[in-house]
């Protein structure tokens, strides 16, 4: 396949009609695409849309979509100002994990996004994106709130790991790891009116 033929679907930021993974076709009732600006300073990379999100067209508006948005207001840093996209546009059956398969289909999609929005850091919403973009194993809780460079698509991107946000729903201790990696992100970006609790992280 060329570069053209995995950016068929592609125009601008936005997937349309894609069929690349038969599961996944089944399986959606829309494409997801990334919702933001197209020149923000922080980019957040989730794994794939789950049901709401499947069902609104939009990431991140399920209950991890509600603890996102608390938190990037708590450190000044409102959706409005941020991108954020997925790995996997379209929303794996019985929310399973994206496959391999499934990951690489969709990733000149992802790359795409992210050279042409260029942002200042990735922020990596849990295990699956973090992994994706590092390209290895990620111990995601422990290194949650660490930056480390890699190459996307020819150009060097500055990739910040961070927990899922549904895992504070079901651990609150992560609670806290997830709030200081989204303060960092909000001090890369320079947002104002964010409260600083934690100091150096
Ligand atoms: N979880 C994700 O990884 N992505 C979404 O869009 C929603 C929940």
């Amino acid at each position: 396949m060329s570069a053209d033929d995995d950016l068929e679907h592609m125009e601008g930021l936005e997937v349309s009609g894609c069929s690349r993974c038969p599961d996944l076709v089944e399986s959606r009732r829309r494409i997801v695409n990334g919702t933001g600006p197209e020149d923000p300073d922080v980019l957040f990379v989730g794994e794939a849309p789950g049901e709401q999100e499947d069902e609104e067209g939009t990431p991140f508006v399920g209950r991890s979509g509600d603890v996102l948005d608390d938190v990037l207001g708590e450190y000044g840093l409102p959706r409005s100002d941020v991108r954020i996209t997925n790995c996997v546009r379209c929303r794996p059956p019985e929310n399973r994990d994206p496959t391999d398969e499934e990951l690489a289909n969709c990733r000149p999609h992802l790359e795409h996004e992210i050279d042409l929005v260029d942002p200042e850091v990735i922020v990596t919403l849990g295990k699956v994106p973090s992994q994706h973009l590092l390209g290895r194993d990620v111990a995601v809780t422990k290194e949650a709130g660490t930056v480390e460079t890699v190459e996307i698509a020819g150009e060097r991107h500055d990739v910040l790991v961070c927990v899922h946000p549904a895992a504070t729903l079901y651990d609150r201790s992560q609670r806290e790891t997830f709030e200081k990696t989204i303060e960092k992100a909000a001090t890369i970006a320079g947002a104002e009116g964010g409260q600083s609790t934690f100091g150096d992280f």
